[in-house]
């Protein structure tokens, strides 16, 4: 295990099982559609990569970044648009694929910016939640786990650009995001 980590909360096992479910899910419940799986960049990139290859309907990808928290642990509920989709979405079946919705005040943002543009339907899929810490009531259709408020890494989150790589989802020791 990576030294700044204080335990795995979810391990490969467990987050191959989830991810199947969904996908076995999400095949059924747009079965005859053609979706379009927008991933939200960087957090949301292994999930994506592992969540689409287990969905059997057409499924097209594109990606969105927004600004997060940077350096801090801590939800600024500034939400600024680095990136936006290359394609329009009028009249498309769009899945907005999280990493972790938290204060959900990213995802309340992109939603509202999303069904702006009229799309046929705007779904949410997200790994992980941690409803503790909901701020707006926003709804997720599809999730993962629920978590206990703790900050997590790997499998695709960061703390500060690190541990993206890590293959499981880990606490992260509090004295490395508590100085
Ligand atoms: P909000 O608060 O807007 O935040 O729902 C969603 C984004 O916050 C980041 N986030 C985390 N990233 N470990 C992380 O690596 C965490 O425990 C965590 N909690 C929130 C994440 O970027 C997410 O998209
Ligand atoms: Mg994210």
């Amino acid at each position: 295990m990576h030294p700044d980590v204080e335990k795995v909360l979810l391990s490969t096992a467990e987050l191959k099982n989830k991810v199947t479910e969904l996908g076995q899910i999400l095949s059924r419940d747009y079965a005859g559609k053609n979706l379009l799986a927008v991933g939200i960049l960087k957090g949301a990139m292994v999930f994506m990569a592992d969540l689409i290859r287990n969905i059997s309907v057409d499924v097209q990808i594109d990606f969105m970044a927004v600004s997060s928290y940077g350096a801090s642990s801590k939800s600024t509920g500034v939400v600024r648009i680095m990136k936006d989709l290359e394609q329009n979405i009028e009249g498309r079946h769009v899945l907005i694929v999280e990493d972790i919705v938290d204060t959900g005040l990213t995802l309340n943002y992109l939603l509202e910016i999303l069904k702006a543009r009229e799309p046929a339907s705007v779904r949410v899929c997200t790994l992980l939640d941690k409803p503790s810490r909901r701020e707006v009531d926003v709804s997720v259709n599809y999730n993962g786990f629920s978590i206990p408020d703790e900050f997590v890494v790997g499998y695709g989150l960061d703390y500060n650009e690190k541990y993206r790589n890590l293959p499981e989802i880990y606490v992260l020791k509090k004295e490395v995001y508590q100085k």
